[in-house]
């Protein structure tokens, strides 16, 4: 059922008691797909998109309900007869945070919201408002409940986080602050294989498990020895956040090209002393528009920031230029290091590949709500990087 069955002024206020946040129905979750179609999805088929789509609700993070559907509708019409005035999603992931007093690194849950649309008929009436409003205080109770779990905060949700392609101040007007949203571009590389004679070799499905979990040992550790008088806070960067992008990337590239990418990331130095980084290749405009198209770096990780930068160096320099050369020969614009550390931004400044720092104010802005008793713009968002993205 479209939008041409609801006439406008037959659609309640935005302030109406009857409007209620809840599921959509298999048949009403298609229906928004078809309507965003136009929006997210031109680098595919309309059919390869609704196929997309279903399948995300099957990968990692987003299998056994870790994703939820949501839309903003009437309570007084039945499910599949009712309009959906506006929809999203969420997706549930494993956070921790160190409290402001400092001292041991609590796990708890966070959520990330995407997909935020309201059918364009139905704009400017305040629905994506209202349906903001509703979702920010439910997803704070929402897959938290209290459990058998030690350590584990459980009774609520940590926080939640989207990323905003409209600017800083209409997600900012209903509780997510905007945090750091700049980004390191490089250009593709010339387009040969550029992995033989590099110093860093290229990261394969079979290496992430490992890295991720030393990323994560790390993460825990720099965390707990973070100055007191503020909460920190991050989304763990564990294999099954790596993985959601992964196979969200294969889906696109089978579509796009025939077949699917193995390198997915480039790691150079010896245990201990390692330095790598992994990416996903993502496409908006596919091979029609370029500029829809970019390589995400999904984490950069330093195992060792004391040692030499002159090795530290040449790794992540031979790490770039392999992602350069992917970019390359997978059809994007650039490859984007997203809100690089002061150490990233060191080596990117020393290593001698050109490059572009972009601070971003419209599109992909990293934006939190924190549901602990401080003020969201007092926290420090640790690895706020592409990963965290949904
Ligand atoms: C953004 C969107 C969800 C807003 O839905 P809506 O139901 O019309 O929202 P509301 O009526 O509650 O609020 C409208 C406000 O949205 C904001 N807005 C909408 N599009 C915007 C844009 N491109 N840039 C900046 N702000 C925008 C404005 O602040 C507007 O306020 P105004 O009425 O004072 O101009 C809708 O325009 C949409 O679906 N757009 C396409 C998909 C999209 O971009 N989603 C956001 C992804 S982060």
């Amino acid at each position: 059922m479209g939008s041409t069955n609801f006439p406008i002024d037959s659609l309640p206020d935005a302030s109406s008691p009857l409007l209620v946040l809840t599921h959509p129905t298999p048949a009403e979750r298609t229906r928004t797909w078809k309507l965003t179609y136009p929006k997210w999805g031109p680098a595919l088929t309309e059919e390869d998109y609704l196929t997309r789509e279903a399948y995300l609700t099957t990968v990692p993070l987003a299998r056994d309900g870790g994703i939820t559907h949501w839309v903003l509708t009437v309570s007084n019409l039945p499910p599949d007869e009712r309009p959906i005035l506006s929809s999203c999603e969420s997706l549930r992931k494993r956070a921790v945070y160190v409290p402001k007093e400092g001292g041991k690194v609590v796990d708890g849950v966070a959520h990330g919201i995407a997909s935020v649309f309201t059918e364009p008929a139905f704009r400017g009436r305040g629905y994506a408002s209202r349906m903001m409003k509703e979702l920010g205080q439910r997803l704070k109770g929402w897959q938290a409940e209290k459990g058998e779990g030690g350590e584990v905060e459980k009774s609520h949700s940590l926080f939640s986080v989207l990323y905003s392609d409209i600017g800083k101040q209409f997600y900012a007007r209903h509780g997510w602050a905007p945090f750091e949203s700049s980004h390191v571009a490089y250009k593709p590389g010339a387009g040969d294989a550029a992995v033989d004679g590099q110093v860093a070799r290229p990261i394969g499905y079979h290496d992430l498990a490992e890295l991720c979990a030393v990323d994560e040992r790390l993460l825990r550790t720099d965390l707990a020895g973070r100055p007191a008088g503020k909460p920190h806070v991050a989304i763990l960067p564990e294999l099954d956040a790596m993985l959601w992008h992964l196979f969200r990337e294969d889906f696109m590239t089978k579509a796009i090209f025939g077949r699917t990418p193995t390198i997915r990331g480039a790691v150079a130095g010896d245990p201990g002393k390692r330095v790598w980084a992994v990416w996903m290749r993502g496409y908006y405009g596919g091979l029609n528009k370029m500029e829809g198209n970019t390589l995400h770096i999904l984490r950069v990780v330093v195992e060792d920031k004391e040692q030499p930068d002159e090795q530290l160096l040449d790794g992540f320099r031979s790490i770039v230029q392999i992602a350069q050369a992917e970019a390359a020969e997978w059809k994007t614009q650039d490859v984007q290091v997203w809100n690089p550390t002061p150490k990233i931004r060191e080596l990117v400044e020393k290593c001698g590949i050109e490059y572009e720092f972009v601070d971003r104010d419209q599109e992909s802005i990293a934006s939190l709500m924190w549901y602990g008793e401080e003020p969201t713009t007092e926290l420090d968002w640790v690895a706020n990087e592409k990963y965290a993205w949904c």
